[in-house]
């Protein structure tokens, strides 16, 4: 079976990501899996799709193998899109999440629940050996919450409302977030791409 590298040193996106893809044609590895141990990118991209090739292009340029990043980040219309590409150091450098929920909450302390519509997006990018590229996006609408709820996912989970569920992220199960996540839409995209493929 071919094989593919998964760029993240993010354990909650593997897991997300290798459940995701676990009817893949390609056997997912993660970099560590594939020996690659500790390895800091910098990701100093002004956009997800900037970033996102910049992690698979690292990965790809060590392993020589295809591979797979993704990009991801919560969207605030009211903070005119804000946290965006810095979503996982919105409080600052090497901060928790709890920290960047907090900051957020206290950011959006005084506007009113109908005017806090976000989305999480995921851009996706898988490289080949050839040179060839594809890059998917997914997105997921909903609201920042008042306070936080549930105790699933990570990062932001405990904040994104869905309306529609009357639920956070972190109140579903794995298999729940997983059918409906903006990473689960760019993955699937990236299947139906690859299956045009032939891959
Ligand atoms: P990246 O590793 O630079 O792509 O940063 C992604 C950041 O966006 C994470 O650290 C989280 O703060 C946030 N994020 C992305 N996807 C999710 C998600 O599915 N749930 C919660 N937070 C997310």
């Amino acid at each position: 079976m071919k094989k593919v590298i998964l760029a993240s040193n993010n354990s909650h996106k593997l897991e997300e990501m290798k459940k995701i893809l676990s009817d893949f044609n390609y056997e997912v590895v993660t970099m560590e899996e594939a020996g690659l141990i500790n390895f800091e990118i910098v990701e100093d991209g002004k956009t997800f799709e900037e970033n996102s090739l910049i992690k698979a292009k690292a990965v790809l340029e060590k392993l020589g193998e295809p591979t797979i990043a993704d990009d991801s980040g919560l969207m605030v219309d009211y903070l005119d899109g804000e946290p965006g590409v810095y979503s996982a150091r919105y409080a600052g450098e090497n901060v928790s999440y709890e920290d960047n929920n907090k900051k957020l909450l206290g950011v959006l302390e005084e506007v009113p629940f109908l005017e806090r519509k976000a989305k999480f997006v995921s851009v996706i990018t898988m490289l080949f050996p050839s040179g060839d590229e594809i890059v998917v996006r997914g997105e997921i609408e909903g609201n920042i919450a008042l306070t936080e709820s549930g105790e699933n996912g990570f990062g932001y989970d405990p904040l994104f409302y869905i309306p529609e569920l009357k639920k956070t992220f972190a109140e579903l199960s794995s298999e729940e977030k997983n059918e409906i996540s903006h990473r689960a839409k760019a993955l699937k995209i990236l299947k139906e791409k690859l299956n045009q493929r032939n891959e």
